[in-house]
């Protein structure tokens, strides 16, 4: 039986924010700039924060790569704003914004074009206003970001200049994309180089998951209303699940998800970050280092994971939206027999005093039967029922309330609880009362990345990733890799693409008497 469905509407006609602060004026220096990030997110995401007056007018962008891209950057970005961003290619202020980008191709380990692109960013402070200011993006392959970090400060291009006074009255920020290193050791060890160059507050390591609305709704939804803080604990709550489900598959990433993996690709870093938002202690303020602390403290609860608590998986062969698609192994430059997991699940405990005893399910995974990012939390039922007698009458009975907190797509946020159903018995049906993001504010939430440049220019790295909590969930992480590294599995691929996972990851719920919930 469908659960039906009360409507949650907003109080008060919405009334959009305002934007407080408006960033300097300043260069967005992408590395990696051929890259896909670049054109389908990074160009779409600046440029809807210009046209939503949250830019200052002196803005420039230059894209940094190996190829020599200096005829069609430029207009590569404008299809990707077109095609990526949803704009009409007739708008008129696409010109002028494109008229803002600039290319520059160098080798990143090569020392004149660093000494090129330094003057380069001088002209363009001289042409466009700048100021000195330089937001640098590391959008490239990992194994680029220590030499690009090493280069930016052997050629003083890591602190602000000062100008003609002697006054320095501009900054130098950079923005570090995930992954943040392979595993504990290659974190730290990135962590020193950046460390060596550049000052903690200036580094900016970026996950995109803390972009979304619905993520940073997390926060307000605990900590803006009185309700639900006080059953938001180990006494009420049964257990809590966290999906992140992808019906895509690696889309031609094949040497990047070979070495990377479900758990170090998503659960490692966005998994872990919604699992945070969902269990840290309310902060002092919602200032950058008060809500990193906390998070930090909740990662550091979290007991080993034992590997009899951990799933993996490989997507074979399968049918997604209709049409057959190929199996892991069947994609371009992956290897036959190869033992990356394309799905991760696990069992985890937060041995604090809120937390002890309440087991977290997580799972992630590509080609799973549909996209969704939802966390569930199930709360116990009530200590003793008065309405036994209603069950077993064609109704559903008592069933656990649930809070799920819809990340994507359909963002929003359900309760479900009992209700009488109408009629001379008394009969229970559960019933959902559901808040959509899109019938409240009517608008779909932004890309994560127009919040993070934008904070990033504020200098504001309150929904940045610290050194510490990169290592934090790195630590956590790491022994299951090195577990699953020494213990191949035979049975991959162990689930059809377009269905939800590996039997093993069921059998890991039912062994606690519980089962995924349906999504
Ligand atoms: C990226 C991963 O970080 O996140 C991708 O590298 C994944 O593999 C993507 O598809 C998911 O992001 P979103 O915003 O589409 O859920």
């Amino acid at each position: 039986m469908a659960i039906p469905e009360v409507k949650a509407s907003t109080a008060k006609p919405v009334v959009p924010t305002t934007p407080e602060r408006k960033p300097d004026p300043c260069v967005v220096v992408i590395f990696g700039a051929s890259g896909d990030l670049t054109k389908r997110k990074l160009l779409p995401a600046l440029y809807h924060l210009e046209q939503a007056g949250l830019l200052p007018k002196e803005i420039a962008v230059v894209g940094v790569a190996r190829r020599p891209l200096e005829a069609t950057f430029a207009p590569d970005m404008k299809d990707g704003i077109v095609s990526g961003g949803g704009v009409d290619d007739h708008d008129p202020a696409l010109d002028p914004f494109i008229g803002k980008i600039s290319y520059h191709a160098m080798n990143f380990d090569d020392d004149a074009g660093y000494a090129g692109l330094k003057d380069l960013l001088h002209g363009i402070d001289g042409k466009f206003g700048t100021k000195g200011n330089r937001l640098f993006y590391l959008a490239t392959a990992p194994e680029y970001f220590a030499d690009i970090i090493n280069s930016l400060g052997r050629h003083g291009m890591n602190k602000p200049e000062a100008d003609e006074h002697g006054k320095t009255a501009c900054w130098v920020r950079t923005i570090i994309e995930k992954p943040f290193g392979h595993d504990l050791e290659s974190a730290r060890a990135l962590n020193d180089d950046v460390n060596k160059v550049f000052d903690e507050d200036q580094i900016f390591r970026i996950d995109h998951y803390l972009g979304k609305e619905t993520v940073q709704n997390i926060l307000v939804f605990r900590f803006a209303n009185g309700i639900f803080e006080n059953v938001w604990n180990r006494n009420y709550i049964d257990h809590v699940e966290i999906t992140a489900a992808e019906s895509i598959g690696i889309e031609g990433r094949g040497p990047f998800y070979e070495t990377a993996g479900a758990l170090r690709d998503v659960v490692q870093n966005h998994v872990m970050e919604l699992l945070s938002f969902v269990t840290m202690e309310p902060p002092v303020s919602f200032e950058a280092e008060a809500v990193r602390a906390e998070k930090v403290k909740v990662w550091r609860s979290i007991q080993p994971i034992h590997p009899a608590d951990t799933v993996r998986g490989q997507y074979g062969p399968g049918t997604i939206d209709g049409k057959q698609v190929a199996g892991y192994r069947q994609e371009d430059r992956v290897h036959p027999r190869s033992q990356t997991e394309t799905y991760a699940a696990l069992r985890l405990e937060i041995e604090n005093w809120r937390w002890a005893g309440v087991p977290f399910y997580i799972r992630a995974g590509k080609r799973l039967a549909k996209r969704v990012t939802e966390i569930t939390v199930m709360f116990k039922q009530p200590p003793l029922s008065i309405f036994k007698d209603a069950e077993g009458k064609g109704a559903e009975g008592i069933r656990n309330n649930i809070i799920s907190m819809r990340i994507q797509p359909d963002e929003g946020i359900t309760l479900r609880f009992g209700a009488k159903l109408p009629g001379p018995n008394m009969s229970i049906s559960p019933v959902n009362m559901n808040f959509s993001y899109a019938e409240a504010f009517g608008t779909s939430s932004a890309n994560g990345y127009e919040r993070l440049l934008l904070d990033a220019m504020l200098g504001d790295a309150t929904l940045f990733a610290h050194r510490d909590g990169v290592e934090a969930t790195w630590a956590l992480m790491t022994p299951i890799l090195e577990h699953w590294a020494a213990n191949p599995i035979k049975d991959l691929p162990n689930y059809a693409a377009g269905t939800w996972g590996p039997p093993t990851s069921d059998a890991m719920l039912k062994a606690d008497g519980r089962k995924w919930r349906k999504l």
